[in-house]
């Protein structure tokens, strides 16, 4: 019988809120052939493949167990959402500590199994965590991508798209830098159906300047009230997947290794990016207002500084 050919497969790393809201979300979104979940935890790894397989006569068959790092081998996507996550107040780069330590061990293992995919990362702080994982894997950068601003890209289009009472599909706008305290606002690249946002005679920049800080903030106010942030982020790691294993080239602004775009080198932040089957194909070197250029070189310093014990 004819070898049918190999169905996608992605592997993800931690099964906690966030991991098993993506995993959920692929099931329902249909787009994966096989689906290994990974924990240090096996049983709820086990548990949770079990609860979503008793899901599978509602959607469309695909293979979902909880497997080991030998099932990386035959992966085209790993993507890392394992490691401890913002508590009450604590910024993201708060986790460098804790997280570094166990994603060499994690890569380390990835690696070890033959693994020849991409890496997603989603695990915070993403932007230096994608860039560990670059180091220690050896991969092209291309094959590294952080989730980066695509969640808080999708955050200012949707209030952007609340203030101007218009479906958030047709809004137009970036966020760049850091997934952090630093991130920016892109609002000379914003519009709305091809109109430019700042071209609107009734707009009142106060009013924007706080969409703007209800995005970079959202996650502090999710934490407060629900412990934790899953489905946003789930969503856009759904996305970008489908980017991927769609060959869609489509532009998300993930997180990647700028090489002189943007005159920054050597760092890992949200850029819009054109992303397909081969993970980053090119980053998109926006012209910036004076005051974007200087918060995102701003951001990537924020992020150098605290890539450091990365870097050596
Ligand atoms: C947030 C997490 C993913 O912004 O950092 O919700």
């Amino acid at each position: 019988m004819e070898q049918k050919d190999k169905g996608s497969r992605v592997i993800v790393i931690g099964t906690g809120f966030v991991g098993s809201s993506y995993a959920y979300a692929l099931l329902n979104q249909e787009v994966v052939d096989e689906l290994v979940l990974l924990d240090l935890n096996k049983e709820k790894a086990e548990g949770d493949a079990m609860d979503l397989n008793h899901g599978m006569p509602f959607g469309s068959p695909m293979k979902i167990w909880a497997g080991t790092y030998a099932d990386c081998k035959e992966a085209d996507l790993v993507v890392i959402t394992a490691g401890a996550n913002q508590g009450p107040g604590e910024t993201r780069l708060d986790l460098i500590e804790k997280n570094a330590k166990i994603f060499k061990g994690i890569v380390e293992a990835v690696m070890s199994s033959g693994f020849n995919g991409i890496f997603i990362i989603a695990t915070n702080p993403v932007d230096i965590l994608s860039y560990a994982t670059w180091k220690f894997s050896g991969l092209p950068m291309n094959r590294v991508i952080g989730s980066g601003t695509i969640l808080d890209t999708a955050r200012f289009r949707f209030l952007i798209g609340q203030y101007f009472n218009v479906d958030s599909r047709n809004v137009h706008a970036y966020i760049m830098g850091e997934h952090g305290d630093t991130e920016l606002p892109v609002w000379s690249h914003a519009d709305i159906g091809g109109k430019p946002v700042l071209s609107y005679s009734n707009i009142d920049m106060k009013q924007l300047d706080e969409i703007f800080i209800n995005v970079r903030d959202a996650a502090y106010h999710i934490i407060e009230r629900k412990g934790a942030t899953y489905y946003g982020i789930a969503m856009g790691l759904v996305r970008l997947t489908k980017a991927i294993l769609r060959n869609e080239n489509s532009v998300l602004t993930i997180s990647t290794l700028l090489q002189g775009e943007y005159g920054l080198d050597d760092v890992y932040l949200g850029v819009p990016a054109i992303i397909n089957r081969q993970g980053v194909r090119e980053i998109l070197d926006l012209k910036l207002s004076n005051e974007e250029h200087d918060k995102l070189h701003h951001s990537a310093s924020v992020l150098k500084e605290a890539t450091k014990p990365v870097h050596d």
